[in-house]
């Protein structure tokens, strides 16, 4: 039996938004009735933000209440953010799934990304889901033909959810949970994936000083200071000393409204990904 979190079993016992809206202005999909489970996703947009939301699923108790929670995330928030939310916000908002569950809060991921795909301009929907999720190398192609899972599928259900094994990769997303034919073929893109993010560490680990101060003020001027900015705030680079980074900061982020992200651990954690994990930032007066 598997442990569920009270939120859970609240969201399965009372799922918020269920229906289907006649006149939506977006829908999505994702899986398969063949496969054992389906979600519809129905979205009304006005001025950019999602102002009503609401499913049709088939499926477990896990699926209901990730479709149920994400109704309620994203009504009210503007598109650019909604387009940002990830299984694991799903699942993180929930209080969490059981690993086998997973492959629910991906699917709830999967429609919500379909229905934005209808409705945004699609260039500017890949932009920014490049920029997201890090760009695949590959054609997509159906990796697992017993659920129709494809590679881009599994490579950001890796990215997203640090996924290291076979078995992780069937609990996110059902890929190899039935002939088990695919299994060589998961392993070879989590082998792939893997060694490309080693080659990306190892790369800015040979950062030269002056390099790294270039791409530290690249960032912040590029990315971060723009998302400030949107909500009004800011940021002004002070001073760099080898791995600390001395800021002024104003204002709060548009995006770091919903994980409770402090403003100052928003721009070290986009540092560290982006250059060194070893970044330390100071808040200056
Ligand atoms: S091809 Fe993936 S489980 Fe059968």
């Amino acid at each position: 039996m598997w442990d569920y979190s009270e939120k859970v079993m609240d969201h399965y016992r009372n799922p918020r938004n269920v229906g289907k809206i006649d006149d939506a202005d977006a829908v999505g999909v994702a899986g398969s009735l063949t496969c054992g489970d389906q979600l519809k996703i129905y979205l009304k947009i006005k001025d950019g933000i999602v102002t009503d939301a609401k499913f049709q699923t088939f499926g477990c108790g896990s699926a209901v209440a990730s479709s149920s929670i994400l109704t309620e995330m994203i009504i009210g928030k503007p598109i650019d953010e909604v387009r940002k939310i990830t299984n694991k916000d799903i699942a993180d908002e929930l209080g969490g799934l059981p690993p086998e569950k997973m492959h629910c809060s991906v699917m709830g991921y999967e429609a919500l990304e379909d229905a934005l795909k209808g409705y945004i301009d699609k260039d500017e929907l890949d932009e920014a889901m490049d920029e997201l999720h890090g760009k695949p190398e590959h054609q997509d192609k159906i990796v697992c033909t017993c659920f129709g899972v494809t590679e881009n599928q599994i490579w950001e259900a890796l990215k997203i959810n640090g996924l290291k094994t076979v078995e992780e990769v069937t609990n996110y997303t059902k890929a190899g949970g039935a002939c088990g034919k695919c299994k060589g073929l998961i392993q070879d893109i989590i082998d792939t994936y893997y060694h490309k993010e080693k080659k990306e560490e190892e790369e800015k680990s040979t950062l030269s000083p002056a390099q790294k101060i270039l791409k530290i003020n690249s960032i912040i001027e590029k990315q971060i200071s723009p998302e400030l900015q949107k909500d009004g705030g800011d940021i002004t680079l002070t001073d760099i000393d080898g791995d600390k980074v001395y800021v002024r900061l104003r204002g709060r982020c548009s995006g770091c409204k919903n994980s409770n992200l402090t403003i100052k651990s928003f721009v070290e954690t986009t540092l560290r990904e982006a250059i060194d994990k070893n970044i330390e930032v100071i808040e200056v007066n």
